[in-house]
């Protein structure tokens, strides 16, 4: 099993979901936490209103915080947007680029998450490369296709093991309780480490971290963050609340 440089990470996409009064999931988290010692690293990714807050009550702990999404550009006409300096500047250190749902509901394609994650590696932070098939092109055979055609197209050249994290997310398995078996996430995940090498080099494409995401939950955690060449998991639903995501961080203890 390839090694990678760094700790697997459990990372929690909150997507369009938290208020202020959500952060009292931290503070929960943090007690779960204190006496736990998971060899995982672990971050949340809270919508961009909760960047600060999430910040400051984070505070000194383990975890680390990441955005969702980003400009590509640093600033400018570009009404509704973030651009990754500002994420960095609220303390996150990652962004997720190129999530299904940006890709469905804003039509990225391949080349604008390319550019978003050069924009975050710009921005000094790590970018999470989100790639994954529809149902209908499992259907048709052509996962590993798609797989190969949105790993060249978004992952951007200066991309290493150190800025870069992929997350494989099935869309059909996003929100659904539906989850590929351990075969199907097996291939895939040698797939994307084995097209890495032609991208970012055989040595950096061993180091970077390949998550799982789409309906991880405490029951299945374990089960898929023990597959070959999973190096964490990027938790949506599950993530809101503090005793499933711990749930899930304790794949690691
Ligand atoms: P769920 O864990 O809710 O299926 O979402 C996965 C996801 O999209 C994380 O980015």
């Amino acid at each position: 099993m390839p090694k990678t440089k760094f700790p697997p990470l459990v990372a929690g996409n909150w997507k369009m979901n938290g208020t202020l009064a959500s952060l009292e999931e931290i503070d929960k988290l943090k007690e779960h936490l204190k006496n736990a010692d998971p060899a995982c690293d672990i971050m949340i990714c809270p919508p961009f209103t909760l960047l600060f807050p999430m910040s400051e009550r984070l505070g000194d702990s383990r975890i680390a915080m990441g955005g969702q999404d980003c400009h590509w550009e640093v600033s400018g006409a570009h009404t509704g947007d973030v651009a990754a300096e500002m994420i960095a500047e609220t303390g996150a250190a990652a962004c997720i680029v190129g999530h299904s749902e940006r890709r469905a509901d804003h039509g990225e394609t391949d080349e604008i998450v390319s550019r978003k994650a050069a924009a975050a590696h710009r921005a000094g932070l790590v970018a999470i490369i989100c790639i994954g098939e529809t149902i209908e092109e499992r259907e048709a055979g052509k996962t590993l296709d798609v797989i190969s055609t949105q790993l060249k197209g978004s992952v951007p050249s200066g991309s290493d093991a150190a800025n870069t994290i992929i997350a494989y997310e099935p869309v059909w398995a996003i929100g659904t309780g539906h989850t590929p078996t351990t075969e199907q996430v097996a291939e895939v995940h040698a797939h994307i480490r084995k097209e890495l090498a032609g991208i970012v080099g055989a040595e950096e494409a061993e180091g970077m971290r390949i998550l799982y995401g789409g309906s991880v939950k405490p029951a299945n955690a374990a089960e898929l963050m023990s597959v070959e060449n999973v190096n964490g998991a990027l938790v949506g639903g599950a993530s809101l609340k503090a005793d499933d995501f711990f749930g899930i961080i304790k794949a690691y203890m």
